[in-house]
């Protein structure tokens, strides 16, 4: 059964113990038309421009050790192009598209992903 994403995410919220006070209808269908189309609702990357780019998963435990607040940000604000393992990886810079509030709504919504 395929749930809906608000439902979804609260019983993320829920299993991770998460105060998922970010999770407002802004902020997800911010994320749902700037960023989802790569990453995937669920930051896993398993869309078609994902895979052409070798998308790693936003979820995991290890990338969310890996990539600190700061990172994340800075990743959103500046964006970058770069090849990874052979692939052409490109995103572009948010930070003239979105207010700064809204990019630190990203950061947590990123957060949030977490398995
Ligand atoms: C055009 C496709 C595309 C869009 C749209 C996009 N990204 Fe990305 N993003 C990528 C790719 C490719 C990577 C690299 C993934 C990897 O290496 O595993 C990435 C990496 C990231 C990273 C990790 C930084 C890094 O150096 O690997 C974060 C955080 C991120 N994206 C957040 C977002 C958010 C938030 C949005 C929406 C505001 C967004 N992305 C929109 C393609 C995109």
């Amino acid at each position: 059964m395929r749930l809906p994403l608000f439902t979804t995410i609260s019983l993320l919220a829920f299993g991770t113990g998460l105060a998922f006070a970010d999770a407002d209808p802004r902020t997800l269908r911010t994320y749902k038309a700037k960023c989802a189309a790569c990453h995937g609702d669920d930051g896993k990357g398993a869309t078609e421009q994902g895979k052409k780019m070798g998308m790693g998963d936003l979820s995991t435990a290890a990338w969310q050790k890996e990539f600190t607040d700061d990172k994340i940000k800075a990743a959103i604000n500046d964006g970058f192009k770069r090849d990874k393992n052979g692939k052409h990886q490109e995103m572009e810079s948010f930070k003239d598209k979105l207010r700064p509030e809204q990019i630190d709504a990203m950061v947590a919504y990123v957060r949030s992903l977490a398995k």
